[in-house]
């Protein structure tokens, strides 16, 4: 039986852990060529050589998303590699430091900003530009950027991350309605927290773990798994009339 995004080109950034990593793999095993960006080059080139070692296609290429001309090479090596790019999800992002909005530095909210934010849109001008001047596969070109349930509701103890995930909601919204027409879909997911290294940081001790839990509805974390399986979903033809959903991921913890 074919995958859900068979013979398609799939591109993802952040691939060397975590979601990333996750969605890679998941793309992978739907039948897509894949190729892994992150700014840790063997951390990409790692999770390649696990879909190549499983029997599927896929190569690793360095980015750093806040560097523009960085982010050009990744999509023209995407192009020159397996000549076109049908599906991305742009994904890299960090948390910064756990602080309250008045002792948050203007150099770490600057930081957070320039990843989450000015990362995501220079990726999607790249990405637009190349699906553009192509044909759309079956059921639309599509982009998906990794927002949080933090890009929905305000954060206490993460305000700049909370400011950067509402824009990764907002832009995706707006490339929506721009492109929807000319065969590309925009959407972003909203996890809630997820066990990778990124979250750490939220549950340093066992009680805010366990508070943390409780928050979802369905009383566990979320899986990395979790989020690839609904990026993969968004990407394929299954969803060609969904665009500029901002899609929670979250156990319900925003029920
Ligand atoms: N883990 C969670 O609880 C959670 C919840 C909601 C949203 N998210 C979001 O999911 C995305 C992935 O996070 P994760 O939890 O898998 O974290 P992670 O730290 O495991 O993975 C992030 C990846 O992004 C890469 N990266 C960081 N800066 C980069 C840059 N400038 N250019 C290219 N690559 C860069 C890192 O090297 C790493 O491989 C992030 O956008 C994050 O904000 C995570």
């Amino acid at each position: 039986m074919p995958g859900k995004v068979d013979g398609r080109v799939a591109l993802v950034t952040g691939g060397g852990s975590g979601i990333g990593r996750a969605t890679s793999l998941k793309f992978a095993s739907e039948g897509a060529r894949v190729v892994v960006a992150d700014i840790v080059p063997q951390a990409g080139e790692d999770t390649a050589k696990i879909i190549r070692d499983a029997g599927g296609e896929a190569l690793s290429t360095h980015v750093d998303v806040t560097d523009e001309a960085s982010v050009g090479s990744m999509v023209e090596f995407v192009v020159s590699e397996y000549g076109r790019l049908d599906c991305a999800h742009n994904n890299a992002g960090i948390l910064g430091p756990v602080a309250e909005f008045t002792e948050y530095s203007r150099e770490d909210y600057d930081r957070v900003i320039n990843v989450n934010v000015t990362g995501v849109w220079l990726c999607m001008q790249a990405e637009l530009r190349q699906m553009l001047v192509q044909d759309p596969p079956d059921g639309g070109h599509s982009i998906v950027n990794t927002a949080s349930v933090a890009g929905l509701v305000g954060s206490p103890t993460i305000p700049a991350y909370s400011v950067s995930k509402h824009a990764v909601v907002g832009m995706t919204n707006s490339a929506a309605r721009s492109y929807g027409a000319r065969g590309i879909r925009v959407n972003s997911v909203c996890p809630s927290l997820i066990d990778t290294p990124l979250a750490q940081p939220l549950y340093e001790n066992t009680e805010s773990e366990t508070r943390m839990r409780l928050r979802q509805a369905i009383g566990r974390f979320g899986k990395v798994e979790d989020v690839a399986a609904t990026v993969v979903w968004l990407s394929s033809p299954d969803a060609a009339f969904i665009t500029g959903v901002p899609m929670r991921v979250d156990g319900g913890s925003l029920a």
